[in-house]
């Protein structure tokens, strides 16, 4: 023994360094992978301190070492470019890889085949392209898989089904276009299932999934489902957040969902344990429901009543039918209910909010009848109370009062009777009171909460004056109260509210003057007074208002001349007729555009004869003062005079007319303004060397006439039977003629024989939307003097957002695109169909739904439905939804709570859910 001792001994001391030499090895073998790494990505700034000179590398940040073997690599959000190396397979024994939002191209990474430890994959929110590999089952470890936000497309591969320990798996956000596979219905231990938001071909729930016993989550919201939900999904005994909302799904809601998964669990329990009966309740875990945006039929399962945990039930914009069932009022969790935009008929369940502290109600475009339950702001959450076009009636319940949580009550087009209760008025947070066509009685109450914004009371039996006190009005953007029985005098405090937009009065008995000083209405695009007795004169100040485009005044007694300041208005409408006004009308209204605006007003004349106001006569100065018997005379002439000399037109016109009608070369013109050129200058200008463009329905020609550039628009008759160009020209006509704007291009006249129709314009040099967009920030172009906030510039940024999202031309169709596409939206159809084909992979569909969608909004054929330009602006930063502001196509939603968010949210969003969940 004492030989062999030293060897022994030597073996005995040198085996630790031969090891340690092994390991030192391997550990700068490792160190050197990440050194590579951060050469390959060209040195970030995030990883700054992967020096050698630092110590070992299992100090750099985002390196995780077990026995200084790198098990953890956690680089997310380290703004790291490129692509991931083969080599990275050389961490053997890496288990955890995070990569999430960084900017990583390529196909799925090689080496992360090689990479058998692995148990979590976060690839999430990169670039990455391809498939997912047949052969994924090779990382047999894997728990946790994250591939969200990339652009994956193709199928999802059946191996999927082998990694017999994967809990999560995040396939949202990519671009599959393929199919998913049934074998995932073999993934016995997933918790979490999200593959929404992609572009399968049109394919089926897998029955397969009902197996996934552990489930959680199950989102495949908007990834083409189609078909029936599985009978059977209420065996998935673990789900609490179902998400199958905006699909095509039809059938009905398995009763199943609710019912059967409790009855199993019941049957299972009652085997196992003879004798003890569990709470039911226990085995009822679901929290949220979405099935909304799908076609589903038939009734809302009486059993739904039972999920104790339920918070939130979203069933929208489906063909549901029946009755809401009553326990659904009884559960004790319930925050969010969205049933809007089904056939739901039947009371609402009168205990709703009692149970629960209810946040949002949502239940509007229903035929729903009877009374708002009286307790849904018992829990004192309630944000809304949405119910809008139903059959609901009777008094509001009392519960509203002083319901400080409350933001938006839109009951509107119901048969609701009654006073407001006086504590709704103030309910400190509400901003919008929507409450128009119902058949509510009583006054407007001094004061209101000071946040409301909107209050539309259109259509009611509101009575006594319009009292305004103290400043708690100050916020109102919109006031809607047309036919109404209001009385008195409108207030002058009613003009001191500074961010007022809209004001609709009309339809009402209000009497006596305008305020002659109005305080502030810096904002007000739309004044309607009409139809009521107000009289005395029209105050000057009225031509101040910066931004009123629409004024209607008309069927009231005002008397008195139009003041001249009125002239600088830019208005897209004026109604001044059935009124008691005198004097000669304003230069500015003195063409065709106005032609209806001042009718029946004894007292107007013009000074050019025109078809509907009679000429002035000027009086000879000294007629006052002599007596009226001689002025009777003179007047008498004049007229006899007028009649001969209209006689004398009549006939000459006649003979005319009957030479044009046989030559067909004689030409009508017809101008709107004052022009310094004649219709021979136009005619001769119609050359080919002129010609700068041609199109479906003509050409346009650029013609100098009398020092006047013109741009004119030839449209040719070409045969009798074309009418639907002579539609289109007399519309176009019609339109360009009335609107007097900065933003639009002057049409100056129209000639017009049996060939051919002219449209003259002026010519702007180089005016595209390229400049617009390009240069006119630099010029000091009318920037100051334009405004961007007028209704009219939204609607012309409607139409380039909608031509920027169809690849359509703004004529396209026969009514126009902006017409197009509202229509399109009321077939129901999805707005994707209606997208330019170039950008029609499913990436960001949201993003380019919203910008359509704010489109559609923008071009609404009423003014007052079009969003604001800063509205517009909110929603193109994100920070707001399309939706939230006018009015919605099919219904109306509750801005506060339908708001989808964009992607990152969305993800945060299903992070926190599983937060809470561990
Ligand atoms: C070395 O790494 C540690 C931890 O990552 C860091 O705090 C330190 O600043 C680094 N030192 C140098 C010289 O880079
Ligand atoms: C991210 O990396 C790019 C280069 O790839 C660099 O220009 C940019 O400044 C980096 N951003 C941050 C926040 O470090
Ligand atoms: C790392 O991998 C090596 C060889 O593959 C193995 O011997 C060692 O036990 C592993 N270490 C850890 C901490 O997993
Ligand atoms: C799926 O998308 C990929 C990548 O865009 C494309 O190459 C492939 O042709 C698409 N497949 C189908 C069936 O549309
Ligand atoms: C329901 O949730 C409870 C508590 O989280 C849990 O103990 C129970 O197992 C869940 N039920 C099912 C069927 O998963
Ligand atoms: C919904 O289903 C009905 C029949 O049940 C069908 O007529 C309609 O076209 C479907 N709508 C959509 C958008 O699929
Ligand atoms: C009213 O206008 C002021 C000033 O422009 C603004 O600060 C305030 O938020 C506006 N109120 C509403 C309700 O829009």
């Amino acid at each position: 023994m004492s030989e062999i001792t030293p060897i022994l001994l030597l073996i005995h001391f040198l085996t630790p360094f031969l090891f340690l030499h092994a390991n030192s090895q391997f550990h700068d073998q490792e160190q050197a992978v990440l050194i590579r790494l951060k050469q390959l990505w060209q040195n970030p700034l995030s990883l700054e301190q992967w020096t050698p000179s630092n110590s070992s590398h299992c100090t750099w940040p985002g390196v995780v070492c077990t026995d200084n073997y790198i098990t953890q690599l956690i680089l997310d959000n380290k703004n790291i470019s490129g692509t991931i190396p083969p080599f990275l397979s050389d961490l053997k024994n890496l288990t955890f890889l995070n990569f999430s939002n960084n900017n990583i191209i390529g196909k799925f990474p090689v080496a992360v085949h090689n990479l058998s430890m692995l148990e979590i994959l976060d690839l999430s929110q990169n670039h990455i392209v391809g498939t997912i590999p047949d052969d994924i089952d090779c990382l047999a470890r894997l728990s946790y898989l994250n591939l969200y936000a990339n652009n994956f497309s193709g199928n999802i591969p059946a191996a999927i089904g082998l990694l017999p320990e994967l809990r999560t798996l995040r396939l949202q956000d990519n671009q599959f276009n393929g199919t998913f596979p049934p074998e995932i219905g073999k993934l016995s231990k997933l918790e979490e299932l999200s593959m929404a938001h992609n572009g399968f071909s049109p394919s089926r729930l897998h029955s397969s999934f009902t197996q996934l016993k552990k489930l959680k989550m199950l989102w495949i919201s908007r990834a083409n489902l189609i078909g029936e939900i599985p009978q059977m999904i209420g065996e998935m005994v673990a789900l609490e957040h179902l998400d199958l909302s905006s699909n095509k799904l039809t059938g009905t809601i398995p009763g199943s969902l609710f019912m059967l998964m409790n009855l199993r669990v019941l049957y299972l329990h009652k085997n196992k344990l003879s004798g003890e009966i569990p709470r039911v309740v226990e085995a009822l875990n679901l929290t949220s429901v979405d099935l909304s945006e799908n076609n589903l039929t038939g009734t809302i399962p009486v059993d739904l009543g039972k999920l104790d945990k339920l918070s939130g039930l979203s069933l929208f914009f489906n063909q549901l039918s029946g009755e809401i069932p009553e326990s659904i009022g009884r559960l004790p969790a319930l925050k969010d209910f969205k049933l809007f935009s089904n056939n739901l008929s039947g009371s609402i369940p009168p205990d709703l909010g009692r149970y629960s502290a209810l946040e949002g109600f949502q239940v509007a475009s229903n035929r729903l009848t009877g009374k708002l339950p009286e307790y849904l702001c018992h829990g004192g959450n309630l944000r809304g109370v949405v119910a809008f076009d139903n059959k609901l009636g009777g008094e509001l319940p009392k519960s509203l009062e002083n319901c400080s949580s409350l933001l938006v009550v839109r009951i509107s087009n119901n048969a609701f009777f009654g006073n407001i209760p006086v504590g709704l008025w103030t309910a400190l947070n509400l901003q919008q009171l929507m409450i128009s066509d119902n058949l509510f009685t009583g006054e407007l109450p001094n004061e209101v909460s000071t946040s409301l914004s909107r209050l539309e009371i259109s259509n009611n039996k509101f009575s006594g004056s319009i009292s305004i006190e103290g400043n708690s009005w100050r916020n109102l953007v919109v006031f809607k109260a047309s036919n109404n029985q209001f009385t008195g005098t409108i207030p002058l405090e009613l003009t001191a509210l500074p961010n007022l937009t809209v004001l609709l009065l009309d339809k009402n008995q209000l009497t006596g003057a305008l305020p002659p000083n109005i305080i502030s209405w810096k904002s007000l695009n739309i004044l309607n007074l009409s139809q009521n007795q107000l009289s005395g004169q029209i105050p000057e100040k009225f031509g101040f208002l910066p931004d009123l485009v629409k004024l209607d005044l008309s069927d009231n007694q005002f008397s008195g001349q139009i003041p001249p300041q009125l002239g600088s208005l830019r208005l897209i409408y004026l109604n001044l007729s059935s009124n008691h006004l005198v004097g000669k009308i304003l230069a500015e209204y003195e063409n065709a555009a106005y032609s209806s605006s001042l009718l029946n007003n004894p007292g107007i004349c013009a000074s050019r004869p025109s078809l509907y106001l009679k000429v002035c006569i000027s009086r000879p100065q000294k007629s006052s003062k002599t007596s009226t018997q001689p002025l009777a005379l003179i007047l008498s002439a004049s007229i006899i005079a007028f009649l001969l000399a209209l006689l004398f037109a009549f006939i000459i016109f006649r003979g005319h007319w009957k030479r044009n009608r046989r030559s067909g070369s004689e030409w009508k013109f017809i101008n709107f303004h004052s022009l310094n050129f004649t219709e021979s200058n136009i005619l001769s200008g119609l050359t080919e060397s002129n010609l700068i463009g041609s199109g479906g329905s003509g050409k346009v020609y650029r013609v100098a006439a009398n020092g006047s550039v013109l741009a004119v628009k030839k449209i040719w008759n070409n045969s009798p039977v074309d009418k639907k160009i002579e539609k289109q020209f007399l519309a176009e006509v019609e339109i360009l003629s009335k609107i007097r704007h900065l933003n639009i291009v002057k049409l100056l006249c129209f000639l017009d024989n049996d060939n051919s129709k002219l449209l003259v314009y002026e010519y702007l040099v180089n005016h595209s939307l390229d400049q617009w967009l390009h240069t006119a920030r630099r010029s000091n172009k009318y920037a100051q003097t334009s405004r961007i906030n007028e209704k009219i510039d939204v609607y012309s940024f409607g139409v380039v957002l909608l031509e920027l999202t169809t690849g359509k031309a703004a004529n396209y169709g026969d009514t126009g695109l902006a017409e197009w596409a509202l229509r399109h939206m009321q077939e129901g159809k999805t707005i994707v169909d209606a997208l330019d084909e170039e950008i029609k992979e499913p990436c960001y569909v949201d993003e380019k739904s919203n910008v359509f969608q704010l489109g559609v909004n923008c071009t609404r054929r009423d003014p007052s439905a079009r969003p604001h330009m800063k509205e517009v602006l909110q929603i193109l930063l994100g920070r707001s939804h399309p939706l939230a502001y006018g009015v919605n196509i099919g219904s109306e939603h509750d801005s506060t709570s339908l708001l989808k968010n964009s992607k990152r949210e969305r993800q945060s969003e299903s992070h926190s859910t599983l937060a809470s969940d561990s």
